[in-house]
Order: structure tokens, then C-alpha cells, then sequence
């Protein structure tokens, strides 16, 4: 798996760093209030994880899977709800944790079908954010890194489902995608 990563864009200890200032932020946004995270199956499972044992407050975790219509590079923007939430948001704090903001396109459509759940408040977290790709203007409440537009695995991220579990973020060669 090594052999096909070009370099290390964000080593695991400055993930770390950030995950646990990102964690102080929402306790403090949230103190004495109930929050409900959803974790965006698959990519932010792992920054999920990291995320929500650093926060200390009262933290429900739910868990959707989304794709986008469409395979390949061009994205409609709707997206599929694979697996949806079985419990209500109304009157909820809701924070959706996703890995990365690239387009903007799943967010987007995501945060409007949410909102209309009537959840108390919204916010959006992401670990990585790719602003130079949007398609559609959307902006994270909580953001780890900004990057640039290289393709990036690990810490969750994948390409063709592999390199997940790599603790950097990492660029991948670009031999490996475009064979
Ligand atoms: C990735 C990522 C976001 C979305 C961001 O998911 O987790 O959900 O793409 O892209 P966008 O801003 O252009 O919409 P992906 O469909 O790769 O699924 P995964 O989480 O299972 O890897």
C-alpha cells in the first residue's frame, strides 16, 4: 500500500492536534447541551471516531450513507441516501461530520434535506476542504484543513475503497489512478 503514495500531505500527529482543537471548539459552542453527530458512511467514520471521543458533553451518534448519483467525475448533485437516520432531529443540535468538502455538491443537498427536519440548530464539520473544487458555494462550520487540490487518501479517504486505514493524510501517486 505504501509504495503507492507519493507523499505525507498530513501526518497523523497534526490530525490528531486538530481533532482535539476542533473538539474543544464544539464543547465549548455546545457546553451543557445534548448534541447529535452523524457521521457520513464511509469516508468520516474514521475522523468520526478520533472526533467524539475527544468532546466532553452529552453526544448521541447517528449514521447516514450518501452517495452521489452517477459514477465517474460528473456529479448531478443529487445525491442517494443509501441509509437514512431512524430517529427524529426536530429540535435537535445536529453537527454532520464528513470527511471532505471537494465540490460541495453532497453537502449541499445533504444540509438542505436536514434542515427541513427542523433539527434546533446545524452545523457542518469536516476534516479536509478543498475550496478551489467547489461547484456549488458551500462553507464548513468547522474545518480541519484547508488543502489544495491534490488527490488524497487515508484518515478515512479512499480511492477504488483502499487506503482508508492509513493514519496520514496522504497524496497518492498519480500512476495508481490514472492505470
Ligand atoms: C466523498 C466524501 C463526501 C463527498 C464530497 O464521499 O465523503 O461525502 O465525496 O464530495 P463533494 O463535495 O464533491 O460532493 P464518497 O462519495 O467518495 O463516498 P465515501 O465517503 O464512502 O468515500
Amino acid at each position: 500500500m505504501l509504495k503507492d503514495i507519493e507523499s505525507i500531505l498530513i501526518p497523523q500527529d497534526k490530525v490528531q492536534q486538530r481533532i482535539r482543537e476542533i473538539a474543544k471548539q464544539i464543547e465549548a459552542d455546545y457546553k451543557g447541551k445534548t448534541l447529535t453527530m452523524i457521521c457520513i458512511l464511509r469516508g468520516a467514520s474514521v475522523f468520526f471516531c478520533d472526533l467524539v471521543r475527544e468532546i466532553n458533553l452529552d453526544v448521541r451518534f447517528e449514521f447516514m450513507s450518501v452517495s452521489s448519483y452517477g459514477a465517474g467525475t460528473t456529479t448531478t448533485g443529487e445525491v442517494r441516501i443509501n441509509k437514512d437516520i431512524n430517529t427524529t432531529l426536530e429540535g435537535k443540535n445536529v453537527i454532520v461530520v464528513e470527511d471532505i468538502i471537494d465540490s460541495g455538491c453532497t453537502l449541499a443537498f445533504l444540509k438542505k434535506m436536514l434542515e427541513q427536519r427542523n433539527p434546533a440548530s446545524l452545523k457542518i464539520c469536516t476534516l479536509l476542504d478543498k475550496p478551489s473544487r467547489r461547484k456549488v458555494e458551500f462553507k464548513g462550520d468547522y474545518v480541519g484543513f484547508e488543502i489544495e487540490d491534490k488527490f488524497v487518501v487515508g484518515c478515512g479517504l479512499d480511492y477504488a475503497e483502499r487506503y482508508r486505514n492509513l493514519k496520514d493524510v496522504c497524496v497518492l501517486k498519480p500512476s495508481v489512478y490514472t492505470k
